[in-house]
């Protein structure tokens, strides 16, 4: 994987924050990736980095087994960056001396730092983040200790010399409150690395690439309606033009207004050639009689990908398919490499026929989440569809608790809607990791009106979260649940309770099903 953008690169030592730092660079607008601890010093010297990062890792550098890299890296002259572990690796292969001294730091520290490359204009005092066991007790040769905490007083280094920079502590992280400024110290000062890597500077790379992969054939992209596959989809468009054509394969399960707003975006404003499947009426024939949860995803899926597949065939011979494939999914799958995969079966997201050899274009597999948004902005995309919560491709269905029906997708979608615009009104959509409304497969007794009822309830969840793995109950507002509450009991006839989701994950996972 490339780009024509000199990087910074950071090499992941297995330290929790790896990813992370690559992203902070990328967000002072410096392109990084991330990459394996043992590179050769002449790849990297190939690379032509304007500077490299040295990870954290959770192991000693004196212990078994523990991730060294290629001490050559160290005399190319090229800026270097060792955080933590990175720092520690930094000092034993340069003359310095690692110890574990008795003494851990774990959490916020009172750092005391001096004038220097790093720490220009950044207050003498300041909070940083630690968590080592191990110290560095003796700096690199040559080096200049220029900070230090109470229990460890080596906690930064400089040699400008060798280009060498060594910070016991992570400025990545946000309880590191001047750890960005470090950072644009390290990248623009030290390294001269100048903050191009703009969402407009995105764009253009991509679009050059899509032009050499696809050349004068046809292009095949599936909108789901969330943020991945449109600004995908966008960014081909703008790259080949009516050579794309777009599928929705609009399965009825999406949340109040999204299909209307897809076919509105794509046909209508980017006049992208659409091929608009209003496929409701078979899934809700496929869902029909189906309570348990993983026969329902397996059915959706199973669907979608028939229907992808006819509307596909119609299309004639078409070469490539666009993947919105994310650079945080190609770090996990421990790919780095850009050579464009064929497709072998379908246990992609959205379902792709088994058969279907098309070439794969992944034009997003060099950005991260926040960086997608960004370029979604800058195209123009609507800010509903950039700022999409995460939603489950089976949509709704598994949502409703039981059996789905129309009617009770109906109930649904409308306490979503109402769930949803009270939310964005309070200003807190952003604030949440997602917010919806869930239609268990039972009733209650209520009164309205003198009338006795029996109706459905409807679950609130609102969570935050970092990336799903784990999550806590967000604390909304009892005014906003209020407001909630009445205007889904007074709006909807089916409905006559509404109760709140208190449970983190784990125990509870985010959705129901
Ligand atoms: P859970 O319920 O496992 O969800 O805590 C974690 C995150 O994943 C989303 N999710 C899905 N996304 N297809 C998807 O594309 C699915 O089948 C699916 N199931 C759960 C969920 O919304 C949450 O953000």
């Amino acid at each position: 994987m490339s780009s024509d953008e000199r990087p910074v690169l950071v090499l992941d030592l297995g330290g929790q924050y790896s990813q992370l730092i690559a992203r902070r660079v990328r967000e002072r607008r410096v392109y990084s990736e991330l990459i394996r601890y043992d590179v050769s010093a002449a790849e990297i010297r190939r690379r032509n980095p304007y500077a490299l990062i040295l990870s954290g890792g959770p192991a000693s550098v004196y212990a078994e087994g523990a991730p060294r890299v290629d001490p050559a890296l160290f005399r190319l002259g090229i800026p270097t960056l060792g955080i933590c572990y990175g720092m520690q690796l930094m000092a034993q292969e340069l003359g310095g001396r690692v110890d574990r001294t008795g003494v851990s730091e774990f959490g916020k520290t009172e750092l005391e730092a001096e004038d220097g490359a790093l720490f220009a204009g950044l207050p003498a005092r300041q909070t940083t983040w630690m968590s080592h066991r191990d110290s560095v007790v003796a700096a690199p040769t040559g080096a200049r200790v220029v900070a230090g905490s109470a229990t460890t007083p080596i906690a930064a280094f400089e040699e400008p010399e060798g280009r060498l920079y060594g910070v016991q502590f992570h400025p990545e992280v946000v309880h590191t409150p001047h750890g960005n400024r470090l950072l644009e110290n390290f990248l623009y000062d030290v390294a001269g690395a100048p903050a191009t890597w703009t969402a407009s500077a995105v764009i253009e790379d991509a679009v050059e690439r899509i032009r050499a992969q696809v050349g004068s054939e046809r292009v095949l992209c599936g909108l789901s309606g969330g943020v991945d596959s449109a600004v995908a989809a966008l960014l081909v468009h703008r790259a080949v033009g009516d050579q794309l054509t777009c599928v929705f394969v609009d399965h009825g399960l999406l949340r109040a207004g999204e299909a209307a707003q897809v076919v509105e975006t794509f046909h209508g404003h980017f006049q992208v050639p659409l091929v608009h499947v209003e496929a409701r009426e078979r899934f809700l024939g496929r869902l029909g009689g189906v309570e348990e949860p993983e026969e329902k995803r397996r059915r959706i899926g199973e669907e979608f990908i028939r229907v992808f597949e006819e509307e596909a065939r119609t299309l004639g011979r078409v070469a490539h398919l666009v993947q919105g494939t994310l650079y945080s999914d190609v770090i996990e799958s421990g790919g780095t490499d850009g050579v464009a995969a064929k497709i072998k079966s379908h246990h992609n997201v959205g379902g792709l026929p088994a058969d279907m050899q098309m070439e794969l274009v992944e034009p997003l597999r060099l950005l991260f989440k926040d960086e997608v948004r960004r370029v979604g902005e800058e195209l123009g995309l609507p800010e509903a569809m950039v700022w999409r919560q995460p939603f489950p491709g089976p949509g709704l269905a598994i949502r409703i608790i039981g059996e789905v029906t129309a009617e009770r997708l109906e109930i649904l979608r409308e306490a979503d809607a109402i769930l949803q615009e009270e939310v964005r009104r309070a200003g807190l959509e952003r604030e949440l990791w997602q917010a919806f409304a869930v239609l268990p497969a039972i009733r209650s007794v209520g009164v309205q009106g003198d009338e006795r009822t029996y109706a459905y309830p409807i679950a609130i969840r609102a969570v935050t979260s970092e990336d799903a793995m784990t999550a806590d109950w967000a604390r909304l507002p009892h005014d906003l649940l209020e407001t909630i509450s009445s205007r889904i009991v007074n709006e909807l006839p089916g409905v006559n309770r509404v109760v709140l989701d208190i449970t983190s994950k784990p125990p509870a996972t985010i959705e129901w099903e």
